[in-house]
């Protein structure tokens, strides 16, 4: 499978209180990581360096989904103030997108399966599984692929 040079579009949801629900349908682009087959990571095996988002774009207790392809998807989250988790959107049931980051859970609302954005086990929900992880590491002010 073969990766864009960049994420296409960025699905970002904002699920704190005080969040329009305009914010809900915002799409948002942003900027390169580098394509290249791996095959060390779940998620379509993104190279190491693939940016996922920037800090000040994921939400303390929330999180963005990053769409690259009709394939490839990923959870960024901020779980704790500081900490950024990344997972592969790919429900672990049937394999819709996890969609959105509401209170610290991961949501698959093809049939409302629930995951931890601290560490991607499931918590409630028919999936059985933890989304995959994705090692994450701090390049300035980006979240990036380890
Ligand atoms: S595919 Fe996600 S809950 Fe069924």
């Amino acid at each position: 499978m073969e990766f864009p040079d960049t994420p296409t579009t960025v699905s970002r949801r904002c699920f704190l209180g005080g969040c329009a629900a305009t914010a809900l349908a915002t799409g948002t682009a942003l900027s390169a990581g580098t394509a290249a087959a791996a095959e060390s990571q779940p998620c379509g095996k993104l190279p190491p360096g693939t940016f996922l988002a920037k800090k000040a774009d994921v939400p303390l207790n929330g999180g963005v989904v990053v769409y690259f392809d009709d394939e490839t998807s990923v959870v960024v989250a901020q779980p704790k103030k500081g900490t950024y988790t990344a997972f592969d959107a790919k429900c672990t049931h049937l394999g819709c997108m996890c969609s959105e980051v509401d209170n610290n859970l991961i949501i698959c609302w093809c049939h409302d399966s629930r995951f931890s954005s601290v560490d991607g086990k499931r918590k409630t929900g028919p999936a059985k599984k933890p989304l995959p992880q994705i090692k994450t590491k701090i390049k300035g002010d980006d979240i990036v692929v380890a």
